[in-house]
């Protein structure tokens, strides 16, 4: 019996060692300890032992059950570690792979666009500024000298964000509160563009999206007029369409500039002549403009008899559509590859 017990200890670590998987461990183990195994069966025979040669009996099983535990638990921990290392070199992510050719990513048509916006009025010597997207009453709109209860809040569908007293804090609707943190924080002379996102309650369709881009300017400065203003997005109209496209300034209404503008450029489309893109008129509106409000500079501080300024925003998204031809703005944001890929940077 003992024999038998020290045959089984003997060759033990050896079969445990040949099982070169954890299913071949487990299989094993079942056969050397498990309830069919070798050493169960021999423990069955002990009990009808004399009483000494059971007690050696039952003492050899007990050191070889013990060796045998320790070097399962052993190849056990060996197998594992190899095994995770199996997956972890399977499942590695090269993060500095280059990837050739066609499936190289490239930037978004927004964030073309907002790069070259921005090359181009820094070319006409402005600055550039960014705001937070979460703005208050003040910045969004009395500042800009649309108080409370004025009509022209209507303009602009707010959606508010649930913080401090109701109404008091939005996701801004437009980027001209950058107008005013611009004012607040520096001096004029005062050349600058304020790109950025802007949110508005709108149900997505063709022409609307809840969250679109903006690109805002502004300038203030001694003896600044109109023709200023006329002449600045003139500049900017060819520089960034090409001399063939001319802009025109049309009255309008805005509560933050006095007067007011809507600016237009010739229709990319058909340069003028007319066509189904400019609905005949050869002309596309792009965005608003205007002398700054004298209230809205006595709201930052400054006199409006020793400064004068113009301001201008417009839509950037729909700039980049008109653009490039594209007819929905919601391909702008849906990440489909096929639309992507038509504009590679
Ligand atoms: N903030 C206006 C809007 O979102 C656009 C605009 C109009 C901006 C006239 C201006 C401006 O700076 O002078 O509808």
């Amino acid at each position: 019996m003992i024999d038998d017990i020290t045959r089984i200890g003997a060759e033990a670590p050896g079969r445990i060692a040949a099982a070169s998987t954890l299913d071949e461990l487990r299989a094993v183990e079942a056969e050397l300890l498990g309830k069919k195994g070798e050493l169960t069966a021999l423990k069955k025979g002990i009990g009808a032992l004399e009483p000494e040669p059971r007690r050696q009996a039952g003492l050899a099983m007990n050191e070889v059950r013990a060796a045998i535990d320790a070097a399962v638990a052993e190849r056990r921990a060996a197998l594992e570690a190899a095994e995770r290392a199996v997956t972890l070199a399977a499942e590695r992510l090269d993060l500095t792979e280059v990837v050739g050719g066609r499936e190289r990513g490239s930037l978004h048509l927004v964030t073309q666009t907002w790069d070259r916006l921005v090359d181009v009025f820094t070319g006409m010597g402005f600055t550039v500024a960014e705001g937070p997207e979460v703005e208050t009453d003040w910045y969004n709109f009395e500042a800009l000298n649309i108080p409370a209860a004025h009509p022209a809040r209507g303009m602009w569908d707010t959606l508010y964000v649930d913080l401090g007293d109701p109404e008091t804090v939005l996701l801004r609707t437009h980027t001209s509160p950058v107008q005013i943190r611009v004012m607040t924080d520096g001096e004029p002379p005062i050349y600058a563009v304020m790109p950025g996102r802007v949110f508005r309650r709108d149900t997505a369709d063709a022409s609307h999206m809840p969250v679109f881009h903006q690109i805002e300017g502004l300038v203030v400065d001694k003896g600044i007029s109109f023709a200023d203003l006329a002449g600045t997005l003139e500049s900017f109209t060819s520089a960034y369409f090409g001399g063939s496209i001319h802009s025109r300034l049309r009255p309008s209404y805005f509560p933050f500039t006095e007067p007011s503008a809507e600016y237009d450029i010739n229709c990319l489309n058909c340069e003028g002549r007319g066509c189904r893109v400019c609905a005949n008129t050869g002309w596309l509106e792009l965005g608003g403009c205007g002398m700054v409000h004298p209230n809205v500079l006595r709201n930052v501080g400054l006199d409006p008899e020793d400064w004068t300024g113009f301001a201008f925003g417009f839509g950037l998204d729909r700039l980049a559509l008109m653009r490039h031809g594209v007819d929905d703005i919601r391909e702008m944001y849906t990440g489909d590859v096929r639309f992507l890929e038509q504009f590679p940077a």
